[in-house]
């Protein structure tokens, strides 16, 4: 059991320049969550009794964003960045401010470390002991990392890339900037600092040495695994913690009984549900709170964004929004499926479909090349190809009902507000406007017209006179042509 925090203070005042953005550093998403809420996320594992953000640069966006996702932090304002020091004294005196008080521990994380988790912070509290302990990893490359020195087991300082001698900048073990104190033993010096330093800043950092210096201990504790404190500082460094979250994510749900074919290009928001025995093609993008249900199959190409998959269903080359997919249905490829679309166990949305703000019962099939808007399809009910459903008058949106086992011809428009009744159909090529009785056959469209001999009198020279001719010739001449009589029996 680790201990649990009076309070979590999470820095994240600064402007975060390298990523050369209009955005706050913080509130850049890898996985469907900010930076910061990553952080939240591994703070609120180790149920403190406060968790403060020190927010400056960007804070409205900041603050906003914070009351969105955890209404429950409390946003501390820095005006000036002068300090990681300076930012935790910042967030005490609120504390204080507010009467808020507690012996526990204090955590301090930084905002821009999307990998920590909340196994990252077990490993810290429990390994703490003394007056503080700091995380720490040994990495290949420390340039611009504070350095650790070490007396002995314990901690004697933390020394700054731009202040430290050529002997320690040799050091490889780093401050992760991720630290456990003693509520008294930081309160007591935080006030303390001064700014006598290479970026003339109050560093945090140097409580660490005040400690030591009063013969009481600070500790380190080597986080196991390196990548959990990886900071982010630009958009590279974006691109690696992104990769490491979807490895990470993506090595749990097959775990959990998921196969993913391709996990390189499988991206999956923190917040999706899976169930075992699903399967993951390449390219497969999963966002929001998307939920996909056993032995359904999504992939290749496929983005779903806060989607229900149903089980033993198949998408395939689809996006999707807010769309509920039921189960056993079919969907692709090349669909598109808008916030609404809402389709039936067993249905069927095909090859170059756009559904939106529309049901589609069980069993009902949208095959191919049609547009889906503002309707309700019934049960088992068939729509052709290339059928519109005409929502929109050029003001407002209007409302299509199709009823069970409908049979809509290929071609089909349906002027909304237009109701088909059960089992009714529609003629291919129809402009259906108004309402059609169930069982009724309704035929919207011009009558044809073949006018005889035309291309012989008009293209004679042509390929196609010489075809016709020769088809007259011979055999069975007219078995092709549609009588007047087979148009009119429809
Ligand atoms: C800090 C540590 C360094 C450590 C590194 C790990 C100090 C003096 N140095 O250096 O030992 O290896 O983190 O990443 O603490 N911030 C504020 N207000 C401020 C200054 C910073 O909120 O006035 C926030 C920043 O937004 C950031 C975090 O504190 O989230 C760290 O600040 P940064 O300037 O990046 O510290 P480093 O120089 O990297
Ligand atoms: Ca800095």
């Amino acid at each position: 059991m680790s201990t649990r925090p009076g309070v979590v203070i999470i820095l994240a005042a600064g402007e975060g320049k390298r990523m050369k953005s209009a955005v706050p550093k913080v509130l850049h998403p890898i996985a469907g969550r900010s930076l910061v809420g990553h952080v939240i996320e591994a703070a609120a594992h180790l149920e403190p009794e406060h968790v403060v953000v020190v927010v400056g640069h960007g804070r409205e966006h900041v603050v906003e964003h914070l009351a969105e996702i955890a209404p429950w932090v409390v946003p501390v304002v820095q005006d000036e960045q002068r300090g990681t020091g300076h930012a935790v004294r910042i967030a005490l005196d609120d504390l204080a401010s507010r009467g808020v008080s507690s012996d526990r521990p204090i955590v301090v994380l930084t905002g821009d470390t999307p990998l920590v988790n909340g196994g990252t912070l077990d490993g810290l509290m429990s390994a703490h002991s003394g007056a503080c302990t700091v995380l720490t990893a040994t990495v290949a490359s420390p340039t611009g990392y504070g350095r650790i020195v070490r007396n002995g087991n314990a901690v004697a300082a933390i020394v700054e890339e731009r202040d430290a001698s050529d002997e320690q900048r040799l050091i490889n073990e780093i401050n992760a900037g991720m630290y456990v104190f003693e509520s008294s033993a930081l309160v007591e010096r935080i006030a303390r600092l001064d700014t006598d330093n290479a970026q003339s800043e109050e560093y945090l950092t140097d409580v660490v040495s005040m400690i030591t210096a009063d013969g009481l201990v600070v500790n380190a504790h080597v986080s196991a695994d390196s990548d959990d404190i990886r900071g982010v500082n630009d958009r590279v460094q974006l691109a690696e913690a992104a990769a490491i979250m979807r490895d990470r994510i993506n090595e749990s749900w097959m775990r959990a009984g998921v196969s993913i074919a391709d996990p390189a290009s499988t991206w999956i928001d923190v917040d999706v549900e899976i169930e075992p025995d699903a399967h993951l093609l390449p390219q497969t993008i999963l966002r929001g709170p998307t939920a996909i249900a056993a032995r359904a199959r999504v992939g290749p190409g496929t983005t779903l964004v806060a989607c229900e998959v149903g089980a033993d269903s198949e998408v395939i080359h689809t996006w999707a929004e807010l769309a509920v997919i039921g189960d056993n249905a079919r969907v692709g490829p090349f669909t598109y499926l808008r916030p609404g679309a809402n389709l039936g166990a067993g249905a069927k949305a095909g090859a170059y479909v756009e559904i939106k703000n529309s049901s589609v019962g069980d069993g009902a099939k949208v095959p191919h090349l049609s547009y889906v808007g503002d309707a309700d399809i019934g049960e088992d009910s068939n729509i052709g190809a290339a059928t519109v459903f005409v929502n929109y008058d050029g003001q407002d949106k209007h409302r299509t009902v199709v009823g069970r086992d409908v049979r809509i011809g290929s071609d089909s428009m349906l002027v909304a507000p237009v109701e088909i009744g059960d089992g009714a159909y529609t003629a291919a090529g129809s402009v259906i406007t108004d309402d059609v009785p169930p069982g009724a056959m309704a035929v919207g469209r011009a009558r044809q017209r073949n006018i005889e001999g035309w291309v012989e009198r008009r293209r004679a020279d042509s390929a196609s006179a010489r075809s016709a001719r020769a088809a007259n010739d011979g055999d069975g001449a007219s078995d092709k042509v549609q009588s007047e009589d087979s148009v009119r029996e429809e």
